[in-house]
């Protein structure tokens, strides 16, 4: 049985943290719960009470609980922290370090894992004071889930919806356990290349890093020892994940190279095919040798293949090769054929355009999911999406092997 520590805060989404103290309650593992005095405002902490069957904290300098420190000890006890609905305020508080309540003091002092569920007026999660509050708490290692897309209390429509239940639970339960690829070794490539042609440019391509991100993610919430290598991105890098950045293909090869042996590697990052075949040392001028000045000759020369390389390796082949590919034609042949040519395991491809979008940048992703004997299309999914579905197939195929 694990000890959960629940803390809510004063948001319209408060009376869901019932529903939630119900699903640990009958998963079987204790909950104890926080309130912000705010809280209370919205739910009788009576029910948390009733549901949890264990003492309500509310005050700070309650003489009883504070007789032990209960600010200190009441996360020294608990295997996990979640507060949930976090506030815009609260949030706010944790990024300053504030520490005015017994809620914001435990946060303060806790020395557990934390996973934060946000839950808000969509003008507030978009509030750039709300983006930088949580950037700073992302970078000290919480974790978070959601919030979720959809119609709020206030009838706005957009980002700060709290979490469903259930996905808020299947958070704890992959912080709680050990975890299903724990002792698994995990490398992902993700972001795009970018190669030199000269000291001020270059060439590169549109790629978000976002679905790669999202997969060493996943793999390392999974218990897996991830690895990520990443060309040149503007996203967060994921938590508790060894990064490495790179700008050329032949440094996320040589990066590729020094991180096997692994069980598992994942090439989601969009290297450039071509690189030109000699950088120059000078910025190129506009003008060359007072030749025509309307056209510049650029000679490129093929960049090296990671994923057939990495693949085709000797000695410690991953025990899994996962390719990406993005084709705007001919999607599942050309997908397949270079699943051959490269000998990789499976293959994820990625259909260009969906509804005059670019696959990059995008949150979503259509994508078919290939190996040697099948193929599934996933449809169009978010890219957090894609990376569950993947590692759901990861977790499969190593039980099967075991
Ligand atoms: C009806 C009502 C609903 C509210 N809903 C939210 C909410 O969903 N999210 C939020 O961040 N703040 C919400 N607030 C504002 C918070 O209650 C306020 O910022 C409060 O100071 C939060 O305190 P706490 O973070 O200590 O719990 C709401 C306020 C009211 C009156």
């Amino acid at each position: 049985m694990k000890k959960i520590l629940l803390i809510v805060s004063g948001g319209i989404a408060a009376y869901r943290a019932l529903d939630l103290i119900r699903e640990i309650k009958r998963r079987g593992d204790d909950v104890t719960c926080v309130l912000t005095k705010s809280a209370t405002q919205f739910v009788q902490p009576l029910s948390f009470g009733a549901l949890s069957q264990n003492k309500v904290y509310m005050d700070l300098f309650d003489l009883e609980s504070e007789t032990n420190i209960g600010h200190i000890k009441l996360s020294r006890d608990a295997d996990l922290i979640v507060l949930a609905p976090a506030t815009a305020n609260i949030l706010a508080k944790m990024s300053y370090g504030v520490s005015d309540s017994l809620a914001t003091s435990i946060l303060l002092a806790n020395n557990k894992p934390l996973l934060i569920a946000p839950s808000m007026n969509v003008k507030m999660w978009n509030n750039p004071a709300t983006k930088e509050n949580i950037e700073k708490l992302k970078s000290y290692g919480h974790i978070f889930v959601g919030p979720d897309e959809g119609e709020m209390a206030c009838g706005e429509v957009g980002s700060g919806k709290m979490s469903k239940v259930e996905d808020i639970y299947k958070e704890i339960e992959l912080l709680l356990s050990p975890g299903p690829l724990k002792g698994k070794k995990a490398l992902v490539t993700s972001g795009p290349t970018i190669e030199p042609i000269d000291p001020v440019r270059f060439i590169s391509n549109r790629s978000s890093g976002k679905q790669g991100h999202a997969i060493a993610d996943r793999l390392s919430k999974l218990g897996a020892d991830t690895h990520l290598i990443t060309g040149p991105v503007n996203i967060p890098y994921p938590e508790n994940v060894l990064v490495t950045e790179v700008n050329t293909a032949e440094e996320m090869l040589n990066a590729c190279k020094e991180s096997i042996p692994v069980d598992i590697s994942i090439f989601a990052a969009a290297v450039s095919d071509w690189k030109a075949s000699e950088i120059s040392k000078n910025k190129i001028k506009k003008s060359i040798n007072n030749q025509n000045d309307d056209e510049m000759v650029l000679t490129m020369m093929q960049n090296p293949d990671i994923l057939k390389t990495i693949s085709e390796t000797n000695t410690n082949r991953p025990k899994l090769v996962v390719g990406f590919t993005l084709e705007t034609e001919n999607l599942i042949k050309s997908a397949r054929s270079k699943m051959l040519n490269k000998s990789c395991d499976w293959m994820i491809a990625n259909s260009h355009v969906q509804e005059n979008q670019s696959v990059f940048n995008n949150d979503m992703n259509e994508v078919s999911f290939l190996t040697n004997n099948s193929e599934e299309n996933w449809g169009l999914i978010s890219k957090q999406c894609v990376a569950e579905n993947l590692c759901n197939k990861i977790i499969k195929f190593f039980d099967s092997a075991a």
